[in-house]
């Protein structure tokens, strides 16, 4: 079967096949090497952005290598199904100290930037040494708050993505590639 264009289904909305696994995983390779070589010997933190990072945040450590580090996770929401609510809540904290660490935050999309834009400020109070983003996904035209990220998987338009840990109202987390929204036309069911 030719699943280029395979269609999935997350609750009543039709995705798209939009990035291979395999176009993924080359991509993460090579951020995993990037990071490998500039954190070697300094033990970075990775904080991962529950829920939809934790699918990057896994393929992300293991593309760095035998590399000294540790992960941490955090949990902030601001979506409600397909549109950002505006508003950044804390669920989960951080349970460890991040004075004097070298912190990559691990986002699986950064869209209107709010999230992070708020979680840096919130960070940057408890001193570490840098603080580094990676986003597997950036939505270039959808950003509003702006902010330097030095690891990008890839740019993508400004449509509704599922898969590969995002979710349409905790559906398609489970979905191997990364699908985008079929916007619906009247005649289409
Ligand atoms: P921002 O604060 O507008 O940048 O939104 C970031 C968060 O919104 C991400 O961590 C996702 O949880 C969610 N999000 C933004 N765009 C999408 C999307 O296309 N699909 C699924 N979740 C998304």
């Amino acid at each position: 079967m030719d699943v280029k264009n395979k269609i999935v289904k997350a609750h009543d909305l039709s995705f798209q096949k939009y990035l291979s696994e395999e176009k993924i995983a080359e991509r993460i390779a090579v951020l995993g090497k990037e990071i490998a070589a500039q954190y070697e010997n300094k033990n970075p933190l990775f904080i991962a952005v529950l829920n939809g990072a934790f699918v990057f945040a896994a393929d992300l450590m293991r593309a760095c290598g035998d590399m000294a580090c540790e992960v941490s996770f955090v949990k902030l929401s601001s979506y409600d199904g397909l549109a950002s609510s505006g508003k950044v809540e804390t669920i989960l904290g951080l349970d460890t100290s991040i004075e004097g660490r070298e912190i990559i935050v691990i986002e699986d999309i950064v869209d209107t930037g709010k999230t992070l834009f708020q979680f840096l400020q919130h960070l940057g109070k408890f001193n570490p040494a840098s603080i580094s983003l990676a986003s597997l996904l950036v939505k270039p035209d959808a950003i509003q708050y702006h902010f330097p990220i030095a690891y990008v998987g890839f740019n993508i338009p400004n449509k509704f993505v599922v898969g590969y840990g995002l979710d349409y109202n905790g559906a398609g987390r489970n979905f191997a590639a990364i699908y985008q929204l079929i916007e619906s036309t009247s005649s289409e069911s």
